[in-house]
């Protein structure tokens, strides 16, 4: 039998996009595993409540400026996350954002800031931090998708194109580093309160319709997504790369109380 597979003492692991919603309950669940955490978002001042919270846990956090739409900007951040710790084991991708509106009336700008930020952003980081890793023969990137990856929604089209992009580069990159030792897999959560989406918990025609379609019956709380990004981060994932891992309460199943009822 092998150590505590998910033991991630030792390792560090950068978390973007940490200054609230789930990229803190990714940190979160990563450093109460064990990681030294390097904690980003736009303006600094805004992860300094969450790096008093993981000191508390007893781990590190240091927290950097990060725009992933800056090319500049994801150099200095990886750079700076080296020098720091001498090295980063760990990538989570989650930097991101949406903007709700009907394809007819999207601007090309609407679709720049959100494609930008979700699917470039997404790579331009996860080839900064994974050349530091395949030089060192080791890291697990994990990008963050979204029931997007395989869904298409109204209202949400460069969300949608951008998550469908997330899925793909992360299967060519899980190809190009296998061999150098780094995998690659997205965390892909269904639907989760958080300011991304707090106005469609006010809606409780939506939270029915919803629901309804969710097998087990609730959309997620962070915690939920807790036991998967240690997995991926961990040994215990060890020789899976290139997956998109739904932790969705099964919506993407397909089958919903609503079909079951039309037919009976
Ligand atoms: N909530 C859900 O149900 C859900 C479901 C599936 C996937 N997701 C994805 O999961 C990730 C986190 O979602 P969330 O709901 O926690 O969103 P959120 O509450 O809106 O938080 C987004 C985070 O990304 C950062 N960010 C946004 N633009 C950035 C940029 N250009 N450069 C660097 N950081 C940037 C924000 O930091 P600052 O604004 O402080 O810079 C913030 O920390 C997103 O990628 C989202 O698309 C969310």
């Amino acid at each position: 039998m092998k150590h505590n597979f998910f033991d991630l003492s030792g390792k560090v692991a950068i978390v973007t996009g940490a200054s609230r919603g789930l990229g803190q309950c990714f940190g979160r669940a990563l450093a109460r595993a064990g990681a030294d955490l390097v904690i980003t978002s736009r303006r600094k001042e805004s992860l300094r409540e969450f790096q008093k919270e993981i000191e508390g846990l007893g781990r590190k956090a240091y927290p950097v400026p990060l725009d992933v739409r800056i090319e500049e900007s994801i150099h200095a951040m990886v750079e700076k996350a080296v020098t720091h710790y001498g090295k980063v084991d760990i990538l989570v991708n989650n930097a991101g954002c949406n903007i709700r509106k009907p394809a007819l009336e999207l601007t090309w700008d609407d679709w720049n800031t959100v494609v930008d930020t979700n699917l470039r952003g997404t790579f331009f980081m996860a080839q900064a931090a994974g050349r530091h890793m395949v030089e060192r023969r080791y890291g697990r990137i994990i990008n963050i998708g979204s029931v997007t990856c395989v869904f298409g929604y109204a209202g949400i089209t460069p969300y949608c194109a951008s998550r469908g992009g997330v899925m793909q580069l992360t299967k060519s990159l899980a190809d190009d580093w296998g061999k150098h030792g780094v995998t690659v897999n997205v965390l892909a959560p269904g639907w989760f309160k958080t300011d991304q989406t707090a106005a469609l918990y006010e809606n409780k025609e939506w939270m029915e319709y919803i629901t309804d379609r969710i097998p087990l019956r609730r959309p997620g709380k962070p915690e939920d997504l807790e036991g998967a990004v240690v997995f991926l981060a961990s040994d215990a994932s060890e020789y899976i790369t290139g997956q998109v891992l739904l932790v969705d309460g099964g919506i993407t199943t397909g089958s919903t109380k609503a079909t079951i009822e039309k037919k009976g």
